[in-house]
């Protein structure tokens, strides 16, 4: 991993490094089984050089410890590592540029499974486009890795409905780890 950072750089391969304050590597545990993928830095990711540490991030702090895990258990990163100016989604060109760093990163961990947070990591990672609506809660795989689509904690938190289709997800994730609600 600390290779996969050291290629990276001061990253200067697609235009939001010219917005940046910092590059959002990734977090966590680097031998981690379990692995989230999110979209890309906010404005608190982008000050703190940390992923998922605003309202979003909370709740996926909430997920993660409702399955019975930690922040330092897992590993965190997300599609692109620059923010994208006023949170705008990530351009076409901005995730070719920066997924081979994210393919190194989950290639390094070889975690046992991927959580694709959103439309962006899902489409991004399987060369999908159908809709998350459709592909969260199925068993999908990456380089061998299974992995699950689910919907993305900022979705999640305009949408509390959906909170419910979600947690099913995960609990598909943590069956996979012998896990237990409430356990
Ligand atoms: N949303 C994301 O997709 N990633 C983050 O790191 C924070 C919010």
């Amino acid at each position: 991993m600390d290779q996969v950072r050291r290629e990276l750089g001061d990253c200067r391969r697609c235009k939001l490094c010219t917005g940046r304050k910092n590059i959002v590597f990734g977090s966590g545990n680097p031998r981690a089984d379990l692995v989230f993928v999110g979209e890309g830095p906010g404005e608190n990711e982008d000050i703190q050089g940390v992923p998922f540490v605003g309202a979003a991030g909370d709740l996926l702090t909430k997920m993660i410890g409702a399955m019975g895990f930690t922040r330092n258990d897992v590993y965190i990163a997300n599609v692109v590592k620059c923010r994208p100016p006023g949170n705008r989604n990530p351009e076409p060109d901005e995730i070719a540029a920066c997924e081979p760093f994210l393919r190194s990163q989950l290639l390094a961990i070889q975690p046992k499974v991927i959580v694709a947070l959103g439309k962006f990591a899902a489409q991004t990672l399987l060369r999908d486009t159908t809709p998350i609506t459709r592909m969260r809660g199925q068993w999908r795989e990456y380089e061998g890795i299974q992995l699950m689509p689910t919907f993305h904690p900022a979705y999640l938190l305009r949408n509390s409905a959906e909170k419910r289709k979600a947690w099913e997800d995960l609990q598909q994730v943590m069956k996979l780890f012998g896990k237990h609600p409430g356990s």
